[in-house]
């Protein structure tokens, strides 16, 4: 938009600019900040404007941009001009991601190159690396207590590595994507070392206060992330003399947005990974970004102003970039981070879809879809140009973040039906076959979540360790049924590196000091590839789950009704052991296929007349087939037959891919 204030305001910094910035070619670069400018002075003034530096820090930011504009290379900005123009290519249901840990996965960069076929294999074509920056070794919260934004941890490599992976990547059709933790710093980050030796620029870096007036007010209305092992929200540095707000942990030390140079500094970093090769920047924490006294602190106003500047700054220098926004919040604010009253995202095009991981869970044990069914009813809209990922487990714990309204909407009681789901999944409910444990148990709340890997959380472990036959079956269908649920939920499907073969709880955490009281690493494995190679074993449960998965994510890759353009229905039964939804084909409604997934123990019939007349409609063309197994599933009286954890993806339109 244009608009006389701020077009006037960029003349002058252009002016300025042009003398510093010489002989580049910055025809996109202009083009793209023309465009967007207006958005982000006003952003930047709503931020910022009452400071007498105003103009300096716009300045400063806009010198900021043209440079990384200039770096950026050829190559990149030839892909950000084939994305603008297919700006719908990260809806596609081909993408199919895998997060891990560098070190549990491959060891480091170079060994990760190896590694690229056995994902492409699987099918995988997208890649979340989890942080790799430098970090203390002894406090670094698995990589999020960044001590150096633009290095890495030798033991894996260097930013060369990162430039070679992303360069072999590309050749692959694969996408890389990269933290940046634009929350807090680890305290041996410079920044902090220099507030800790008594620079003052370098304190107002972050949140210091000379004794506990303050602190003692935010604590009155924050919570407590890790109440377990880092209690309160602030830590006393006897160097400075100060508290510090640590939110997290007491070595993370939470960064002052308030400050337009934080800003600046941490923009510049996001731009300096998107001009290494990431393809996808995944925002940390970005719920937690402003905060107010009087408030939680989460979600505030201006932490979606900060994340909508640093979109709108980043599609003038690198539009290809995506930003994946974490924030595990309640349901009504997830869908915030994709921005408000837009078409196309204004903050991050992809958002964790955690609210559908924890019903997933709710599912699994109470063998039934109600609370399930509830919440995706009760999910808001998202945007249409934005995407959710889609995941079972990820590196961290299983929050029990659903809506109370739709807990008891269920009949059952919020913190009854929450306490059941920790004794389910830790074991301790009568015949639970869960291998999981609490983390982040709260005293003072009551409040508990659920760590533990896929396999043990699904009773693969109690299985194994009995020897028996029918049990290992059942959780091997039911790891299936979960993949199959984010596989053609609508979004990009995220697969936690180990889960395609079972991987179980791995205590060997417990010995190293540093991991030992943070219960989160017990889902964090080393995986062993000698197992992974039992894969080709006919008959092996790595062989069941790798296979399964394969040809569930081949057959998504081949279902254009997979793509994500808010072309799902939630179908509405009596039954509610059920969880269907119907995915249409954006232009051949013949081609949609409807999604049938089973919780229950036992099998379960679908009523046909029971569903929409779109529904209803795949079943007109002709028989129907499930997608993945080719077969047609047991009708009677138009009624479906689906077995115990089991799923279909139904259609008429078979394909034998
Ligand atoms: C994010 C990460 C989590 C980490 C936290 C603090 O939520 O996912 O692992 O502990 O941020 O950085
Ligand atoms: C909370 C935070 C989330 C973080 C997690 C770590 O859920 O909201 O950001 O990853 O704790 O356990």
């Amino acid at each position: 938009m244009y608009e006389q204030v701020s077009h006037a305001l960029l003349n002058d910094i252009l002016d300025d600019l042009s003398h510093q910035v010489v002989c580049a070619d910055l025809r996109h670069f202009y083009t793209r900040l023309g465009a967007n400018f207006y958005a982000i002075h006003s952003l930047f003034s709503r931020l910022y404007g009452q400071r007498p530096d105003f103009k300096a820090q716009l300045t400063q930011l806009t010198e900021r941009l043209a440079r990384a504009y200039i770096a950026r290379p050829e190559v990149l900005r030839v892909i950000d001009m084939e994305r603008e123009e297919n700006y719908n290519w990260f809806m596609s249901q081909e993408w199919v991601g895998m997060a891990f840990y560098l070190d549990g996965f491959a060891g480091d960069l170079k060994n990760l190159l190896q590694r690229l076929p056995y994902l492409q294999e699987l099918g995988i074509n997208m890649i979340h690396i989890m942080p790799i920056l430098r970090c203390p070794d002894n406090a670094s919260d698995g990589g999020y207590a960044v001590s150096d934004f633009r290095n890495l941890d030798p033991r894996v490599g260097n930013v060369e590595d990162i430039r070679l992976l992303s360069e072999a990547m590309r050749a692959r059709g694969m996408l890389l994507t990269l933290d940046v933790v634009v929350n807090h710093t680890s305290n041996e980050h410079e920044w902090a070392q220099k507030a800790q030796a008594g620079n003052k620029t370098y304190q107002n870096f972050y949140y210091t206060f000379p004794n506990r007036d303050i602190p003692d007010m935010f604590e009155e209305t924050l919570l407590e992330v890790f109440p377990e092992t880092a209690p309160g929200n602030f830590t006393w540095n006897p160097k400075m003399s100060q508290w510090v707000m640590t939110v997290f942990n007491h070595y993370q030390w939470d960064l002052n947005y308030s400050n337009p140079s934080v800003f600046i500094e941490m923009l510049d970093i996001i731009l300096f990974w998107a001009n290494q090769g990431a393809d996808i920047l995944r925002l940390d924490a970005v719920a937690f970004l402003w905060k107010k006294i009087g408030t939680r602190s989460q979600n505030e106003r201006e932490a979606h102003l900060i994340l909508q500047l640093m979109k709108d700054c980043c599609q003038v220098v690198a539009p290809g970039t995506l930003f994946i926004a974490e924030a595990i919040v309640a349901p009504s604010e997830i869908v915030k981070y994709f921005g408000e009253d837009a078409i196309i995202a204004k903050e991050c095009e992809i958002a964790y879809n955690a609210t559908f991981m924890a019903l997933l869970w709710d599912a699994v044990a109470t063998k039934n879809a109600k609370l399930l069914n509830r919440g995706i009813k009760n999910l808001p809209t998202k945007l249409d140009r934005a995407t959710w990922l889609n995941y079972i487990r990820c590196h961290d714990d299983i929050g029990l973040g659903f809506d109370d309204a739709d807990i008891r909407a269920c009949d059952y009681d919020p913190y009854a039906h929450r306490h059941f789901l920790i004794d389910w999944f830790t074991g301790n409910f009568k015949d639970s076959p869960a291998r999981g444990r609490t983390f982040g148990f709260n005293h003072k709340t009551g409040d508990a979540r659920i760590a533990g890997a896929l396999a043990s959380l699904a009773g693969l472990e109690t299985a194994l360790e009995a020897n028996d036959e029918i049990a290992i079956k059942i959780t091997i269908d039911l790891i299936l049924m979960l993949h199959g649920m984010i596989l053609s939920f609508g979004g990009i499907p995220l697969i936690w590196y180990g889960d395609e073969v079972g991987t179980l709880n791995d205590n060997s955490f417990l010995s190293d000091e540093n991991k030992a009281g943070d219960m989160r690493w017990i889902h964090r494995p080393h995986l062993d590839w000698q197992r992974l190679a039992q894969r080709h074993e006919s008959g092996s449960v790595e062989q069941r789950l790798f296979y399964g998965l394969k040809r569930m994510i081949m057959v998504r890759k081949n279902t254009p009704a997979f793509a994500d353009f808010n072309n799902r229905e939630l179908i509405d039964l009596i039954n509610p052991h059920l969880f269907v939804f119907l995915r249409s084909h954006p232009t051949a409604l013949s081609s949609s296929v409807l999604v049938v997934a089973n919780f229950d123990a036992t099998p379960q019939y679908l009523d046909l007349e029971e569903i929409s007349a779109n529904a209803r409609g795949i079943f007109r063309y002709g028989q129907i087939q499930d997608l993945i197994s080719g077969e047609s599933p047991a009708l009677f009286n138009q009624r479906i037959v689906i077995p115990p954890y089991h799923f279909y993806w139904l259609s008429n339109q078979f394909n034998n891919h």
